[in-house]
């Protein structure tokens, strides 16, 4: 352990450190969300963090070779930090370099951060256990649902009732506003600057107004789609919006030859989500698990 080095992530070491990550981000057992699958898509979302990627991420070197990772992403207009690991490659001295990558980041806090939040497959038992033992308790639960596109079924619904379902238009952005929630992991206006031709966001119209919508991610390099986020304005569900809103994500993401499965999640206790998911199609591949430290209340300090 007394030759483990801990350091600021650097230009140089990036090409290693997406590929230990992404090597990571394979098994269940040390998978942690926000992060992608491929070192393509790691590397671009460690380039885009804020603060920068050399204040933001840790790496643990054994010997010359990386075998720890830890970044901060910090959400100053949710009072929110989320934690990006720790990854560590060796079972041997998982939990100490775990707690020495949690502890250098003890001056980076910035004071005005309320939460800290981390989520992994219930898998990932170091981390749970790591978590747990320092104040970071269980807030959600999301079960991961997949639809392959060899398993897709034709049966597309079409509603007879009149709701137009068509991209995103600017003039929507107050009805989208008022639907998406507050707490999301992408505040709304994130959402709107990351639309591009993979990031799309498909609203459900009636009577001129945005009642429901559905944001979603096609990942080139991981070559899948997720469903980042549905919703359906309360007085307008159970009439079918939900499904035609997911019908049209499956059109337009399959339209692509690289996007072999569409993923969702969805909250264990969301029965009435899942319940739609699986009728379309859905199948349960895992849990997500999601922790989170008061920082007013327990302060980050010292690991154990
Ligand atoms: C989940 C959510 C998006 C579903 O939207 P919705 O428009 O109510 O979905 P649908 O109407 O397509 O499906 C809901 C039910 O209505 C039924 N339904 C569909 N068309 C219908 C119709 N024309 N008449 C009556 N019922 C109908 C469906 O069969 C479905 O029943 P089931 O759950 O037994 O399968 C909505 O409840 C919502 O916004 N919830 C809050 C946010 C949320 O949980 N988002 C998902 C996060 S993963």
């Amino acid at each position: 352990m007394s030759e483990i080095i801990i350091r600021n992530l650097s230009e140089e070491s990036m090409e290693e450190t997406v590929k230990f990550i992404s090597s990571c981000q394979t098994v269940d057992e040390s998978f942690i969300a926000w992060l992608g699958y491929s070192p393509e898509e790691i590397k671009s979302q460690l380039m885009n963090i804020t603060p920068s990627f050399t204040e933001s991420c840790l790496i643990a070197i054994d010997r010359g070779v990386i075998c720890g990772f830890l970044g901060i992403y910090v959400s100053e207009e949710q009072s929110v930090l989320r934690l990006l690991g720790p990854y560590v490659s060796t079972q041997k001295s998982w939990t100490e370099i775990a707690l020495k990558l949690l502890s250098v980041f003890k001056a980076k806090i910035p004071k005005n951060i309320n939460l800290a939040k981390v989520a992994f497959y219930d898998a990932n038992v170091n981390c749970k256990r790591v978590y747990e033992a320092n104040y970071f308790n269980v807030y959600n639960a999301e079960k991961t649902l997949i639809m392959d596109k060899k398993s897709l079924i034709s049966a597309l619904e079409v509603s007879s009732q009149k709701i137009n379902v068509r991209y995103y238009k600017s003039s929507d952005f107050d009805d989208f506003i008022k639907l998406h929630p507050r707490t999301a992991y992408f505040t709304g206006p994130e959402v709107i600057s990351r639309l591009n031709q993979y990031n799309q966001l498909i609203v459900a119209e009636a009577d001129n107004h945005v009642i429901g919508y559905v944001y979603f991610e096609m990942l080139i390099s991981d070559g899948y789609a997720e469903i980042c986020f549905l919703n359906v304005s309360s007085e307008f569900r159970s009439r079918g919006i939900g499904s035609q809103l997911i019908n049209r994500v499956i059109i337009e993401a399959f339209k692509y030859d690289w996007v072999n499965h569409i993923q969702i999640s969805v909250r264990v206790n969301n029965k009435e989500a899942e319940r739609l998911y699986t009728r379309i199609g859905f199948e349960e591949k895992n849990v997500i698990i999601a922790l989170q430290r008061d920082l007013k209340v327990y302060p980050w300090g010292d690991f154990t």
